[in-house]
Parts: C-alpha cells; sequence; structure tokens
C-alpha cells in the first residue's frame, strides 16, 4: 500500500552543515494501517513525511503507493493520493476564505480537470452535515471568516479538508501541537473518526508518548534519522510510555533527550 524501501536524504551534503535527516529509512504499511511516530527533535520525522508528500526529494531509496511507483513525482502529482495536516493551525486553511469557500477548494484538490467550485445548494447541504460531525457548530458558520476560528476549529476543519479528496495515505505532523490539552483531546477524537470513516491509511507525528500509544496500531521511533524499532500492534497495545522510554535507552545507548520526548 505504502512503501518505502532505502530511503536517504542529506540536506547539504559535503558541507560542515550536513545533515543526514534520513538514512536507510524503509517502512511497509498496510490498506488501513494507522503508524505513530515518535523522536527526538532533529530525529527526521518531519523530513519522513515531506519525501513521502513528495515536498522533498529522496536522495536514494524508492517510495510506492499502491504499487505505484511515485519517487519521481512531483507534490502536485501526488497530492490526489495523499492529505496532510500541518502544527500550524494556519497552514491547512485559508484565512480570508469562509469556512464553505475553503471546503469548496479542499473538495477541488488534487483533481485533474478542476470542476466547479460553485457552492450549490446541494454542496452546502453536504458541508453542513459534515462540520455538523465536528461538533463545534460550525455549520452554523459556514459563511464566516476562517480567520476568525480558533486553532482548534481550525484544525477539525483541516482535518476534514484533508479527508475530502479520500486521499489513499494521511500525513500528520505534530497537528495537535499546538492546541490546549482540552483541544488536542477534541482534535485526536476527530482523528480517529476521520481515518475509521474513510478507512485512511494514515502516519501521524507526536512528541506525546501517551498520544502515540493511544492512537493507532503499529508504532515507529526514529532517531538521528533511522527507524530504530518498530512496534507490531500486539506490542504497541502491551506498552506503556515507560517501555517507550526503555527502548529508546536501550536503542541508544546515551540518549540524552528523554524529556524533550516526554514533553
Ligand atoms: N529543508 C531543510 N533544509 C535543511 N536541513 C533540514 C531541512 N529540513 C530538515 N532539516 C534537517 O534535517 C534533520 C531532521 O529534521 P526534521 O525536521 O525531519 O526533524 P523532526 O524529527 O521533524 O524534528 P522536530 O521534532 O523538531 O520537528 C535536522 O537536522 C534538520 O535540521
Ligand atoms: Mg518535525
Amino acid at each position: 500500500m505504502l512503501t518505502l524501501s532505502g530511503v536517504n536524504k542529506t540536506f547539504y551534503p559535503g558541507t560542515p552543515n550536513e545533515r543526514r535527516a534520513l538514512v536507510d529509512v524503509g517502512l511497509e504499511m498496510a490498506e488501513g494501517d494507522f503508524v505513530t511516530i515518535i523522536g527526538s527533535n532533529g530525529a527526521g520525522k518531519s523530513t519522513l513525511l515531506n519525501v513521502i508528500a513528495g515536498s522533498i526529494p529522496a536522495d536514494q531509496g524508492s517510495i510506492r503507493i499502491n504499487d505505484r511507483d511515485v519517487t519521481k513525482l512531483s507534490e502536485h502529482r501526488r497530492a490526489a493520493a495523499i492529505s496532510r495536516v500541518f502544527q500550524d493551525p494556519s497552514a491547512g486553511t485559508s484565512p480570508h476564505l469562509t469556512i464553505e469557500q475553503n471546503l469548496a477548494v479542499a473538495l477541488t484538490r488534487g483533481q485533474r480537470h478542476t470542476l466547479s467550485r460553485g457552492l450549490t445548494r446541494a454542496r452546502r447541504k453536504q458541508f453542513r452535515e459534515e462540520l455538523a460531525t465536528l461538533e463545534q457548530g460550525l455549520e452554523n458558520r459556514m459563511t464566516h471568516r476562517v480567520g476568525l476560528l480558533s486553532g482548534g476549529q481550525r484544525q477539525a476543519l483541516s482535518l476534514l479538508m484533508a479527508s475530502f479528496t479520500k486521499p489513499t495515505v494521511l500525513l500528520l505532523d505534530e497537528h495537535t501541537a499546538a492546541l490546549d490539552p482540552e483541544r488536542a483531546e477534541l482534535v485526536l477524537r476527530l482523528t480517529q473518526n476521520v481515518i475509521a470513516d474513510h478507512r485512511l491509511t494514515a502516519l501521524m507525528v507526536t512528541h506525546n508518548m501517551e498520544h502515540a500509544l493511544r492512537l493507532g496500531n503499529r508504532l515507529v521511533m526514529m532517531h538521528e534519522g533511522r527507524i530504530i524499532r518498530t512496534l507490531d500492534p500486539e506490542s504497541k497495545a502491551s506498552s506503556q510510555v515507560s517501555d517507550l522510554l526503555d527502548m529508546f535507552g536501550d536503542a541508544k545507548d546515551s540518549l540524552s533527550d528523554r524529556t524533550l520526548l516526554s514533553s
């Protein structure tokens, strides 16, 4: 379904600033897999998602989505298969457009022949129903500009928009990190619902180990550009945060930034 093999990415190669962001990364995901990714700052988590999305080209290795080699395809050409939600609530939506305009734009994203973005009565009805599932009352604010919404509401909207194109893969990069604990919980719940309702294959980066254990069916640990450990559904289900810290310690003898990981 999604297969990465031998993926390498080095920034500024051959210079004093050389950064090996991805080192021989391999990952095989089946349809419906939901992988959570943890690792310290600079471990390569965002680079991994960027390479999957095509916003950064891999130096070596291959990426296949549904048996199609997309390694050389531009980000734009992959857009129909991949949706993303970022940490910054302002990244996924257009603040100057209304909620319904944002949704209409999202609906046509990734389509080769852009359909009318017009807001027909039927489309508004569909949007209202979809928005109601977010339980934020946004279905009654469809003509409000998105810039007026709270961060949590914008992330909820971003998630809904990300599901619109029926992507094969959903990439979430610390998408709850900028939210207060209550909003983060809400957006996590919506995340689970959207993934289940649309039967998406998903990768979610988080620094919150408890979230990484609670969501998804598999877990990947990264350190210094490498996947240092993968937990299958059984071991993930039976692991605690303290186990994850122990595993990190085992995989990397002197992991100096445990506090960062658990924050
Ligand atoms: N566009 C870029 N140009 C140059 N270096 C980059 C770029 N993106 C990432 N890097 C470097 O690659 C390494 C991995 O960065 P990456 O952003 O993937 O880490 P991360 O695991 O997402 O970290 P964080 O938890 O802080 O978000 C880092 O050393 C970073 O400085
Ligand atoms: Mg990152």
